[in-house]
Order: structure tokens, then sequence, then C-alpha cells
């Protein structure tokens, strides 16, 4: 009897002291012509998280990157470049592509060898780029930024978030500022980045 109260008492204790997680369901963003524009430029990769064990040892080796979404010629395609550094060594990649299909909120990265699909998310932050990474039963999230680091407000909602979903800190890695790769050939990404810096707001 005596032991059963404290056991009680010591389990009311926990739950009193245990922070509350403030879950709110991810809310896909209507991705239209504006989100479209929003989202060209420069990004910071900052953090991932996943429950895929082959993914995780990718996210892993990704010590920072930054990339560029450029518009295409076709509607609903961005170009994109990456500079990484993976495994300390730098990559640059301007082989993948991103479909958006609006109807059901959903970007497919197409990558050299291989593809993805991901869900932009609402986030309380303008210049944030969170995607749902959604690979079979797997889940998975990350977060980009415009600035080189993120503010602890980002942080908060991004851990938050990934608490949410279910995966542990240990599925996640964040990158360091340190030691950015330095874009490669700039020559090559002549044309595009005309249309970046000036973008035509009819
Ligand atoms: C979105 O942009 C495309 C061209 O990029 C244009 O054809 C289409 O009419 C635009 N849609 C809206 C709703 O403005
Ligand atoms: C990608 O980079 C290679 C080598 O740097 C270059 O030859 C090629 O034209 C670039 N492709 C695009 C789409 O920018
Ligand atoms: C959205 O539709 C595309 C094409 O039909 C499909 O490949 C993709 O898996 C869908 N995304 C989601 C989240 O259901
Ligand atoms: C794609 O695969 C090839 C061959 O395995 C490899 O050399 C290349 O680095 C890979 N590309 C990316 C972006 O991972
Ligand atoms: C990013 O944050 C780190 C650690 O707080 C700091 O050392 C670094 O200078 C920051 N970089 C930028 C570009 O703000």
């Amino acid at each position: 009897m005596a032991l059963a109260c404290v056991a009680i008492i010591l389990g009311l204790a926990h739950l009193l002291t245990a922070k509350p997680l403030d879950c709110e369901p991810l809310v896909p963003e209507t991705i239209d012509n504006a989100t479209m524009t929003k989202l060209l430029g420069k990004w910071f990769y900052i953090a991932g998280a996943s429950q895929h064990p082959a993914t995780l040892k990718q996210l892993e080796l990704i010590k920072n990157a930054y990339y560029f979404m450029y518009p295409s010629n076709h509607q609903d395609t961005f170009l994109v470049t990456e500079v990484m550094r993976v495994n300390d060594k730098c990559v640059v990649d301007n082989s993948s592509y991103i479909s958006v299909i609006r109807d059901n909120f959903t970007m497919i990265l197409h990558g050299e060898n291989e593809s993805s699909v991901a869900q932009l998310i609402k986030s309380s932050f303008e210049d944030t780029m969170t995607l749902y990474h959604i690979d079979g039963t797997h889940k998975g999230l990350s977060i980009s930024v415009r600035a080189q680091n993120m503010s602890t407000e980002q942080l908060e909602e991004f851990k938050t978030q990934v608490a949410c979903l279910g995966l542990k800190e240990e599925e996640t890695f964040y990158t360091t500022a340190k030691d950015l790769c330095p874009m490669e050939e700039e020559g090559n990404d002549k044309k595009h980045s005309v249309e970046v810096v000036e973008p035509s707001l009819g």
C-alpha cells in the first residue's frame, strides 16, 4: 500500500516536472506562384533528422551545405546547385532539380542518383525552409535558412517539430557554419545567377 502510494507520487512528480511538448501538426505550405518565387535564391542547409538508416548515414557525413534554387523554363521545376562539405571533401552538384506538384503540396527532389519526396512545411519564420521527408514509413525533417546561422527561435521550432514527429535527438544532425566550401567555376552559373539577382517582377 505504502509502496503503491510512493510509486503514484513519484509518477505524478515525474509528470509535473516533465517539460510539456507543445505539439502542433505539421501544416503543408500551399505552393503557388508567390511561394515559388520566395523559394528562389540561396539557402543554407542547417540540420536534418531521419528515421531511415541510410539517410541518417548520409546526413552524418554532411558537415555543411548551401544551395541555390533557380527558376527553369518549366513552370513547376527548380534547378538546384548544391555546394556541400561531405566527409571533409567539397562537392558541387548542379545536376539536381526539384519538381513541384502543387495539388498535394509535394516537392520531388531529383538527385543525380536518387529521388526523394518532401512537403514544404509552414514555419513561423519567413526565412525558413522546413521540409518533411516521406520515405515509405520512415519520417524525416530538414531545415534550411537564409542566414549562415539559425536563430535560437528557429532552432527551438525545429527541435519541437522533430520531437513531435517522434524522431530522436540521435537521429538529428546539425551542420557547422565553419569551413564552407567555395562555389567552383562561378562562370558556369552566370546565366542562372542573373535571373536570381534580378527576378522579373512583372
Ligand atoms: C503563375 O505563373 C505562371 C507563369 O510562370 C503563369 O502562367 C500563371 O498564370 C501564374 N498563375 C497565377 C495564379 O498567377
Ligand atoms: C554543371 O557544371 C558542369 C561542370 O562544372 C558544367 O559543365 C555544366 O554546364 C553545369 N550544368 C548546369 C546545368 O549548370
Ligand atoms: C503527390 O503526388 C505525386 C504524383 O502523383 C506523388 O508521386 C507523391 O507521392 C504525392 N505526394 C504525397 C505526399 O502524397
Ligand atoms: C552518384 O553516383 C556516382 C557513382 O556511384 C558517384 O560518383 C556520384 O558522386 C554520386 N552523386 C551524388 C550527387 O551523390
Ligand atoms: C555562427 O555561430 C557561431 C557559433 O555561435 C559563430 O562562431 C559564428 O561566427 C557564427 N557565424 C555567423 C556567420 O554568424
